[in-house]
């Protein structure tokens, strides 16, 4: 009965996906093209189509296809990039590696993410600390997409590129497109956790701009040019393993099928839960892919609501504790107005459920009531 329950269940996918991963991986073992063989062409195409964007661009990481935007727009000191304080490091980090300021924005509190009236208090902000604002990287938080369209007439307004972290959100619709064909360019990551993950790091970025790709393809392979030993600029080694992008593909055949059980697990835990809990609600005209469910749980003592359900099992995780303009890395760097107050109440009242394409009903309704038990022995009550 109290077995515990996985909190993302990789298993049940390899079981579903029988042998045809391993043999993919052997097809690469066998033919030997390790670095950029022929598996990572087919990937690139399948991902350009299945996202409808022109380009796409496999690297070795999401924090990698972030960073190669940035180093395509050529970011630098002086500059500023204005991000949301509520998300994972790397969005920030990025800015940080080549000497620019991030610059810390407020998220809403009904979307999680970024806020664009803390947008314009934060392009104040950047500019009262004597630096440049020369882009934005609002994040699809938990899977959902960032307010797009509110966002992107003020970077047009500032003369601002927007890059679009959708890390967590590869796969989810905003007004009808999937994402990775707004902003100038679209990165997202293949961790093994994230809803269309590889078996180890990855990552992609989206294009439409053919200038802009042709730069990033130099950029991932030591700023190549014409040939291997030309050096146009200074790059990386960026690039996607052969094995991960054989993986990749595999999956990618069962993915729609995978974000679609998804959207069913969600929205039988938002019926459930709406009761006792601040349920994740997805903003009108977009889809998320849920890389996260993510309950708010204000007044509840979370430390002991995540004891309560781990004694039953129950396995949960707090994305994130500390908004990154609290983090000692990046607590010098700039945020909007006076203070971040929607990210630190956040960040002091989420916590993640198990959230995964395979979760059955009967765990569904284990995970439920146990929800529903702790916060009852708090009594307290937070109706959505
Ligand atoms: C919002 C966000 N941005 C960037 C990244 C970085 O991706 P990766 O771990 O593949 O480098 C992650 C991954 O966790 C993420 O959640």
């Amino acid at each position: 009965m109290n077995a515990p329950l996985p909190f993302i269940d990789l298993a049940a996918q390899r079981e579903r996906l029988g042998p045809a991963v391993e043999e993919a991986i052997l097809r690469v073992v066998r033919h030997g093209a390790y670095i950029m063989g022929p598996e990572i062409v087919e990937l690139e195409a399948e991902l350009a189509a299945f996202c409808g964007a022109k380009h796409a661009l496999t690297c070795a990481s999401g924090t990698d296809a972030l960073a190669m935007v940035l180093m395509a727009k050529d970011v630098k000191p002086g500059d500023a990039v204005l991000c949301p304080s509520f998300t994972f490091a790397a969005t920030a980090e990025v800015v940080a590696w080549l000497g620019a300021t991030p610059v810390f924005v407020d998220v809403r509190e009904d979307s999680f993410n970024l806020d664009p009236q803390s947008l314009e208090l934060g392009l104040a902000s950047a500019r009262a600390a004597g630096l440049r604002p020369v882009g934005v990287i609002p994040v699809d938080l938990f899977g959902q997409p960032a307010d797009y369209d509110a966002v992107a007439p003020i970077a047009e307004r500032e003369g601002l590129w927007m890059l679009c972290d959708a890390a967590q959100s590869f796969g989810a619709t905003y007004r009808g497109r999937k994402l990775g064909s707004i902003g100038c360019a679209t990165a997202t990551s293949f961790f093994p956790a994230k809803p269309l993950g590889c078996y180890g790091d990855g990552g992609a970025v989206f294009t439409d701009d053919d200038a802009l790709d042709a730069v990033l393809r130099s950029i991932r392979i030591h700023g190549q040019g014409a040939d291997k030993y030309e050096n146009l600029r200074v790059g990386i080694n960026g690039r996607l393993d052969t094995i991960q992008a054989a993986v990749l593909l595999e999956k990618l055949k069962i993915f729609p099928s995978e974000i679609a059980a998804r959207e069913r697990v969600a929205r039988r835990y938002n019926e459930l839960l709406r009761e006792v809990a601040i349920v994740p609600e997805v903003q009108e005209g977009s889809t998320s892919v849920w890389a996260q469910y993510t309950l708010r749980i204000p007044g509840a003592d979370r430390d002991a609501f995540q004891a309560a359900l781990k004694a039953r099992g129950i396995p949960t995780a707090v994305y994130y504790p500390k908004p990154l303009h609290l983090q000692p890395a990046y607590a010098r760097h700039p945020r909007a107005g006076n203070g971040l107050p929607v990210s630190e109440r956040l960040a002091g009242e989420v916590v993640s459920l198990p959230m995964h394409p395979y979760l059955t009903e009967e765990a569904q309704d284990r995970i439920v009531a146990a929800v529903k038990e702790a916060l009852a022995a708090q009594r307290v009550r937070i109706a959505s």
